[in-house]
């Protein structure tokens, strides 16, 4: 397992004071920021894009900036995101033409790449492109939404994927999506999670180190 890293989703931050809003986030103790890209085509609402996330990294944030890409097709925003700043980025297997082709793409913009899968997503898109992937994605809702309730049965799959990393001896992350609050994100961090993003439970919240602090304390 990798050290514990908490990513706040901004999808749920302030859009009309991002900078401020993401900046506090982090002073209050989170590690990365998770950057929802939507396109209402591949999933049903419409968010952020490079531009955005250009401007966060000119307002001075300089941590890593974990792009989740929720879009198809994928592979023509890459370069755009790498250019803009992105560190990691992930993208759902369905909304490539050629899997292994986008993992290559991302590496070769200088990101880490990551594969994200939806609850109905089967892990066998893992089997032949794990060794390449620097973080797996498990999504514990329907992507779309912040705010959603998690899904219990990516526990499972989260201890499926925990144990073909291990298998693999790499140091490849394991972030869990959706749903994540101070109350469950220690029975995730249980079946194997590394990597927490959570959008509401945080930025919903009157005070975002009290929510931080509760995760950090919970997940060890
Ligand atoms: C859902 C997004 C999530 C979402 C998480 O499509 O990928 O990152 O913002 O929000 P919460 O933590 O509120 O479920
Ligand atoms: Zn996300």
């Amino acid at each position: 397992k990798q050290s514990p890293v908490i990513a706040p989703s901004i999808l749920s931050a302030d859009f009309a004071r991002l900078g401020e809003d993401t900046a506090k986030a982090l002073a209050a103790g989170a590690e990365w920021v998770h950057f929802d890209v939507m396109d209402n085509h591949y999933v049903p609402n419409l968010t952020i894009g490079p531009m955005v996330l250009k401007a966060l990294r000119g307002y001075g944030i300089t941590v890593p900036i974990d792009v989740h890409l929720m879009v198809k097709p994928v592979d023509r925003i890459v370069p755009d995101f790498a250019k803009a700043g992105a560190s990691l980025i992930s993208f759902h297997p369905e909304a490539s033409e050629h899997v292994d082709r986008t993992i290559g793409l991302i590496k070769d913009s200088g990101c880490q790449a990551g594969l994200v899968f939806n609850p109905a997503t089967p892990l066998n898109w893992l089997d032949h492109v794990l060794d390449k992937l620097d973080l797996v994605l498990i999504m514990s809702v329907n992507p779309g939404f912040g705010g959603q309730k998690f899904i219990p049965g990516a526990l499972d799959k989260l201890r499926e994927v925990r144990r073909r990393i291990d298998e693999s001896g790499r140091a490849i992350r394991l972030e869990v999506d959706g749903g994540v609050t101070a109350d469950n994100i220690g029975e995730i961090a249980a079946a194997g999670a590394d990597t927490f993003v959570a959008g509401s439970a945080i930025f919903n919240a009157p005070d975002y180190r009290t929510v931080i602090e509760a995760m950090h304390k919970a997940i060890g």
